[in-house]
């Protein structure tokens, strides 16, 4: 569903990740693991293309869009409008959730249909009614975002980006600046989507959700990414400090 083929990403002469190949299942909930400063939120940007990568391809469904080392800075045209295709294709979450503080819940949801795909005023309120429900919100519809706590505030986020009704769903720690009372509640929603069948990859350091939902984890490290078995990873997941194996190259 998901489908990388050797990617490659650079800033200056530091490496992130190089020639990275694999398959996220449509349907699932994959996580990403791996120690700070591996490269798996350069990684996530990259699929939705709020990063440009070296070289490599991505393609999600039946759409994809690549280039050879070089050729970033100079695509032609129907490649530059195949990647404005692809970012529609995914919903990216991060650790802070980014709501328009003047706008109430149901309007941070309804903005992007209304202004990017041009949905009647209408349509999109009822669509937008339709997702705060799903992530448990209808009721908080019309407050703002300074009236709601920090995991209401993160499902309004989820439930903005799946108001462009993406085909997978990209977190970026998605629970890291939570309370860990309210952590919970945002892994619930994300369950809830894995139940009926959302492609979602998850960046987390939370060992028990990620072993929870899924039974193996890719693990980002030194450059590579490699799915191990969830089982196998340890209680504390991985040290906050360094990527050990990454160096700057000359
Ligand atoms: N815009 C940038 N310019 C230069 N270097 C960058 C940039 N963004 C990230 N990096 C570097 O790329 C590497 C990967 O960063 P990234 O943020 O993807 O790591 P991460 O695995 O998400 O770490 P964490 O777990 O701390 O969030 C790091 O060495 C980081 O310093
Ligand atoms: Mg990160």
């Amino acid at each position: 569903m998901v489908k990388i083929e050797t990617l490659t990403k650079s800033f200056g002469a530091h490496t992130v990740f190089e020639n990275v190949t694999l398959e996220f299942p449509r349907g699932r909930m994959s996580v990403i693991m791996g120690p700070s400063g591996c490269g798996k939120s350069t990684f996530l940007r990259c699929i939705n293309f709020l990063e440009m990568f070296d070289s490599g391809r991505i393609a999600i469904g039946d759409l994809s869009v690549g280039w050879n080392h070089g050729e970033a800075d100079r695509l032609p045209l129907d490649k530059k409008s195949a990647l404005q295709k692809m970012r529609l294709k995914t919903g990216m979450v991060f650790q802070s959730f980014n709501l328009f503080p003047h706008l109430t819940a149901l309007e941070n949801v309804t903005l992007a249909p209304i202004q990017v795909k041009q949905m009647p005023a209408r349509e999109a309120v009822d669509l937008g009614r339709t997702i705060l429900s799903r992530v448990g919100l209808v009721d908080k519809a019309d407050a703002y975002p300074s009236r709601l706590s920090g995991g209401q505030q993160q499902r309004v986020a989820i439930a903005r980006s799946l108001a462009m009704q993406p085909e997978v769903m990209l977190y970026d720690e998605p629970t890291s600046a939570l309370d860990p009372r309210l952590v919970d509640e945002v892994f619930n929603v994300m369950r809830e989507l894995d139940n009926e069948g959302m492609t979602q990859l998850l960046v987390t350091h939370h060992v028990r959700f990620a072993r929870d939902v899924s039974d193996r984890v890719l693990i980002f490290e030194s450059g590579r990414a490699e799915w191990h078995p969830s089982s196998a990873i340890g209680e504390t997941g991985f040290p906050s400090s360094g990527c050990p194996g990454i160096s700057l190259q000359a």
